[in-house]
């Protein structure tokens, strides 16, 4: 049996926590030959806590033979120690009035004091994923709280965009979600975001050729990927969960048990790839081998692209922008 290894879950009694520790702790992330250790994270407020115990009670309650130990604690630096993976996902929600800068200013104080307590405690080879909106700025802030953290290990999920760009892609060739190959999507967790088949294949066959209708690409496909986050929210009263806890399995069990090949999206900073600028937190296509990922190199990026990737970068650098004097 190998070693159990330390999976830090944040925003622990949400309802993305509610979908998604179950699952970690049953070897749907890591392999079902894993054992886990889980430390959770919630604020320091009562009734939180006492959620937390609850989601607890239910993880003993499910004698997952994979879990060795769950840690509930209102403290990042008791929740982040040691840790080998880190899921972000609690973050402040936008509240009535509020605007995206203020958002951004009240998350800015929580992954700063995250980012911080990563670079002070866990594992130096810890893998961090941030899902607590706005996820890539959220994600950008943790690493440049922990300097003496690879830059590398920091990522922002983009895989429910992706994962929601392939069923579309499904629905439209009439084809299925597991034979589409090579699909990614650019940049920010925003309406933004630029989903992109041109490169997908079918058993081979080009997806743009199959679907050859550039107006169906700009005005159903990319803002139904866009809005789909909102759509949710306006159907359910909720954001997104059950959904955002796959993705997040989907992400972290990739980049630590390899793609074959394949692409995924991850949000990720930028080597510099595609004239993104360095340290920018973005989207790109990548494959992973060896618990690393990789950028995949060398696709064109024609007119209509690069200007919907520019739309994204400039938000992303906008985002940057009001919060980077924090590290100044
Ligand atoms: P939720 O409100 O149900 O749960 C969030 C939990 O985080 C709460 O229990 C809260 O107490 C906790 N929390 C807040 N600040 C914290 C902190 N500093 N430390 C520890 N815990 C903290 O929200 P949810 O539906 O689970 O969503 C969580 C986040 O994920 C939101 O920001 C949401 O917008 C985002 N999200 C991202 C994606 C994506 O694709 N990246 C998709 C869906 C949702
Ligand atoms: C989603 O894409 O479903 C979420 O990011 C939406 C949100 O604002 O929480």
């Amino acid at each position: 049996m190998k070693q159990p290894v330390r999976v830090a879950v944040t925003g622990a009694a949400g309802q993305i926590g509610y979908s998604l520790l179950f699952r970690i702790a049953s070897g749907e992330m890591l392999g079902k030959d894993q054992p886990v250790i889980l430390q959770l994270l919630e604020v320091p407020v009562e009734k939180a806590q006492q959620a937390l115990q609850g989601v607890i009670m239910e993880l003993d309650d499910c004698a997952f033979p994979l879990l060795v130990d769950v840690i509930g604690t209102d403290d990042p630096n008791v929740a982040f120690k040691d840790a080998d993976y880190a899921l972000l996902v609690g973050a402040r929600p936008r509240g009535p009035g509020m605007e995206r800068a203020d958002l951004l200013q009240e998350n800015a104080k929580i992954f700063t004091v995250q980012g911080k307590a990563l670079n002070d405690v866990a594992s130096r080879d810890v893998k961090v994923l941030v899902v607590g909106n706005p996820a890539n700025t959220n994600a950008y802030i943790a690493m440049k709280s922990a300097p003496d953290l690879p830059a590398k290990n920091f990522t922002a999920m983009l895989r429910l965009d992706h994962n929601r760009a392939l069923t579309q892609v499904a629905k439209k060739t009439g084809k299925q979600v597991k034979d589409i190959k090579n699909l990614t999507v650019w940049g920010n967790h925003s309406p933004t975001m630029y989903a992109d088949y041109r490169f997908a294949t079918i058993n081979g066959e080009s997806v743009k050729d199959m679907i050859n209708d550039q107006e169906w690409n700009a005005n159903v496909f990319l803002p139904t990927v866009g809005k789909r986050g909102a759509a949710i929210i306006e159907a359910r009263g909720l954001s997104s969960a059950a959904s955002a806890a796959n993705a997040a399995i989907d992400h972290m069990r990739d980049w630590a048990l390899g793609t074959n090949g394949e692409w995924v999206t991850m949000g990720i900073p930028s080597d510099g790839s595609y004239g993104i600028p360095e340290g920018v937190m973005f989207g790109f296509p990548v494959t992973t081998e060896n618990g690393e990922y990789k950028i995949v190199q060398g696709l064109e990026i024609d007119e209509f692209s690069q200007k919907y990737i520019n739309i994204t970068l400039n938000e992303l650098e906008e985002e940057r922008a009001a919060i980077d004097h924090l590290f100044a």
